[in-house]
């Protein structure tokens, strides 16, 4: 299996989306913030260069964080950017990496599962569902493919360059958008709140682990 490695995109990763997207994956990622303000353990995967992780400790001046991500580099920028006491950084690849059950009340997942083809995106969930509380949230930031008679093939397009130039430069093992509702349904989570922008090609998803969701 090829190491995934983001760590020389780290640096001029703000930059490349800025010029690609505008302010527009930003804002995705931090719709949803709100919902994380009375959370007191949160895990973010992927979490990349700390951009959100700042906005979330600013958002949440107490919840405890876990952060998660495969990249040195992309873990030394997030440090940097938000040195609290409060984060423990994790560089770990998430597939391999253990959770203990019920650990989190907050899951956080931006841009992170579209690098993941099916059957581990499936077993990433079924590893994480479990770690959530029962009641808890899991928010996903991501691209979603559209369906539109013009939407649609322009959706396509625009992911197949994505998917090809993070396929080579980063080494992700997905070479398409896997779609998570299925999986993240099948694991038991519900939607509750979904903020769409740029006509529903970006996506931030409030899923609810019910109360009565099996203990794994
Ligand atoms: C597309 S970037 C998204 C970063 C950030 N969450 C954001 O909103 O921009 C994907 C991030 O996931 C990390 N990543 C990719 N595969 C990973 C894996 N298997 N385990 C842990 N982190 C991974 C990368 O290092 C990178 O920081």
């Amino acid at each position: 299996m090829n190491r995934v490695n983001f760590d020389w995109l780290a640096a001029p990763y703000e930059w490349l989306e800025r010029l690609t997207f505008g302010p527009f994956l930003h804002r995705c990622r931090t719709a949803l913030l709100d919902e994380l303000k009375a959370s007191r353990s949160i895990l973010i995967l992927g979490d990349g260069d700390g951009r959100f992780l700042r906005e979330l400790l600013l958002a949440n001046p107490s919840a405890r964080i876990d952060s998660l991500d495969i990249s040195p580099a992309m873990v030394k920028l997030a440090s940097n950017r938000t040195a609290s006491e409060r984060v423990r950084f994790r560089i770990e690849d998430a597939r391999f990496a253990a959770f203990e059950a019920e650990r989190y009340d907050a899951i956080v997942t931006n841009f992170f599962l579209d690098c993941f083809q099916d059957g581990e995106l499936n077993r990433l969930v079924a590893k994480l569902a479990p770690a959530l509380q029962p009641g808890g949230r899991w928010i996903v930031g991501d691209f979603r493919e559209l369906n539109g008679s013009i939407s649609g093939p322009l959706s396509k397009f625009l992911l197949a360059g994505m998917y090809l130039f993070f396929r080579v430069a980063a080494r992700i093992p997905a070479s398409r958008l896997v779609d998570p509702d299925p999986i993240l349904r099948s694991h038991g989570l519900e939607p509750i709140r979904r903020e769409e922008s740029l006509g529903g090609f970006l996506a931030a998803t409030h899923w609810l682990k019910p109360d009565y969701f099996p203990s794994a």
